[in-house]
């Protein structure tokens, strides 16, 4: 059976107070119509289309390959729905409407959805949950056996169907035969003047077909419309994500105070300590150890490298196996290769450092003129004295040793020593003499 997914994304989202569309604020590392996307792929289906207002290529953007599918002016949810009838209308199969800004929606919520579909033999499956407060949900009006005749909007409903607990959640499976046919019946004479998606269910029960509910967990339908809701569904998506990776074999000191991106990648027996943040396009292999507070983006790092506490890693960085990345060390746009130690006050940007080379404390290297970006080259063995400046474009030979303090603007051939610092002096009795001086000043001046 084919499917197509139609994700809704064309409403104005005022609530958020943001020059941002709603859809394009983040959840764990990711825009929300990503996740919504990302669990429609996981399902192959065969079309994914998304509903946008005209004004909202930056989402398109965002979203592509997806086909994108304009709603003009916003007229309810039923209204979204009819952007994608054209590109649809010869496919048959399944159709699954979604909210753009429901991120928590799984691959098996979806696939519960079309297995009680096939199951019922259904023309509709309507998703519902138990909220703990119904207020402004549709209710669904269903049977004991799960057959539904209709769902009403909270501003529609009588005081008697507002007593019903049970919930639309959005997410709405169609034969796609029975979906334009019913979109075609739809009239805007309610509360909110909306062509509303869910007045298909009544229009379907007066024409005979069949509509049934599948109840979801509530997490799975929640939806974004405030900031205090997005902040509540990034702990839930964040619970998720440590817990899977936990049992996948990495520890986790704290794990309340780790946050993950989705798609975070970690190997077996990593350990990460309290406070690390993972940004998007981090890779950890095995073995590897994650110390408090350090804060990692676009990276890949090496079986069993030491990471932190209190380092940055930055887009481009990529660590060797066994490497030591310490404290308050900021890597940029470097291989740091096996081995290799950068452990103490470190700035390395745009650089290669060889295997088990030795980075002194407070190295820097000098890479921008502030025009342009230029590399350091930083060859196998070499070790680095500390307090040295590297000034890009620099070469530093395999197996050299450069004396702390250095700053370093030539190429140093390898196995050499290079000091670049001036040479010290010494006065003797100075200091004695100074001291003597600095006395008397001032006991004339008390006298
Ligand atoms: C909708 C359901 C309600 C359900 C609730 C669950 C309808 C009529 N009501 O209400 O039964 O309990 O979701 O969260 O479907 N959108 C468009 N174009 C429009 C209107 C909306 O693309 O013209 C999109 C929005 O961007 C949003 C989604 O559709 O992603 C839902 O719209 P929203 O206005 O939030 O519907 P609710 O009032 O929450
Ligand atoms: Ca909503």
């Amino acid at each position: 059976m084919s499917l197509a997914c139609i994700i809704l994304a064309a409403g104005q989202g005022t609530r958020m107070r943001s020059s941002l569309p709603k859809v394009l604020h983040h959840m764990a590392g990711f825009p929300l119509i990503s996740h919504v996307v990302q669990a429609c792929e996981f399902l192959k289906a065969d079309h994914i289309f998304c509903v946008l207002a005209p004004d909202m290529a930056s989402v398109k953007a965002v979203v592509e390959p997806c086909e994108c599918v304009i709603q003009t002016t916003p007229l309810g949810t039923g209204d979204a729905v009819k952007a994608a009838r054209d590109s649809l209308l010869d496919f048959e199969g399944d159709i699954i409407v979604l909210f753009g800004d429901t991120p928590l929606v799984t691959p098996d919520s979806l696939q519960t959805l079309r297995d009680r579909k096939t199951a019922t033999n259904a023309a509709i499956v309507v998703s519902a949950f138990l909220p703990d407060d119904p207020l402004a949900y549709g209710r669904v009006l269903a049977d004991d056996s799960g057959v539904v005749s209709a769902i009403v909007e909270s501003a529609d409903a009588t005081p008697e169907q507002k007593q019903v607990r049970l919930c639309n959640g959005g997410l709405m499976l169609f034969d796609a035969r029975h979906l334009w046919p019913l979109l075609d019946k739809l009239r805007n004479d309610n509360a909110k003047k909306e062509y509303y998606l869910t007045d298909c269910v009544a229009l379907a029960n007066a024409a005979g077909l069949k509509v049934v509910v599948e109840t979801l967990p509530v997490d799975d339908v929640a939806g974004v419309n405030t900031r205090l809701q997005l902040a509540a569904l990034e702990k839930v998506m964040q619970t998720r994500l440590r817990e899977k990776h936990m049992l996948a074999g990495v520890t986790m000191l704290d794990p309340d105070s780790v946050y993950l991106c989705v798609d975070t990648q970690l190997g077996q027996d990593v350990v990460i300590g309290p406070h690390v943040v993972f940004g998007q396009g981090v890779t950890v292999a095995d073995k590897v150890e994650i110390r408090a507070f350090s804060h990692l983006e676009k990276v890949s790092i090496d079986m069993g490298a030491t990471i932190g506490p209190f380092a940055r890693l930055r887009p481009g960085a990529t660590i060797g196996a066994g490497a030591h990345i310490g404290n308050f060390v900021e890597i940029k746009n470097s291989s740091i290769a096996a081995g290799a130690k950068v452990n103490h006050l470190s700035y390395i940007g745009d650089a290669t450092v060889g295997a088990k080379a030795n980075i002194g404390a407070g190295t820097i290297t000098c890479n921008y003129d502030g025009y342009s970006k230029t590399r350091t080259e930083i060859g196998a063995g070499a070790f680095i004295g500390s307090n040295t400046a590297l000034v890009a474009p620099v070469a530093v030979g395999a197996g050299a040793i450069i004396g702390a303090g250095s700053t370093i603007t030539q190429d140093v051939p390898p196995d050499s020593l290079a000091v670049a610092r001036e040479r010290q002096s010494h006065s003797e009795g100075w200091a004695k003499r100074f001291r003597e001086i600095q006395e008397s000043v001032r006991r004339i001046g008390r006298a």
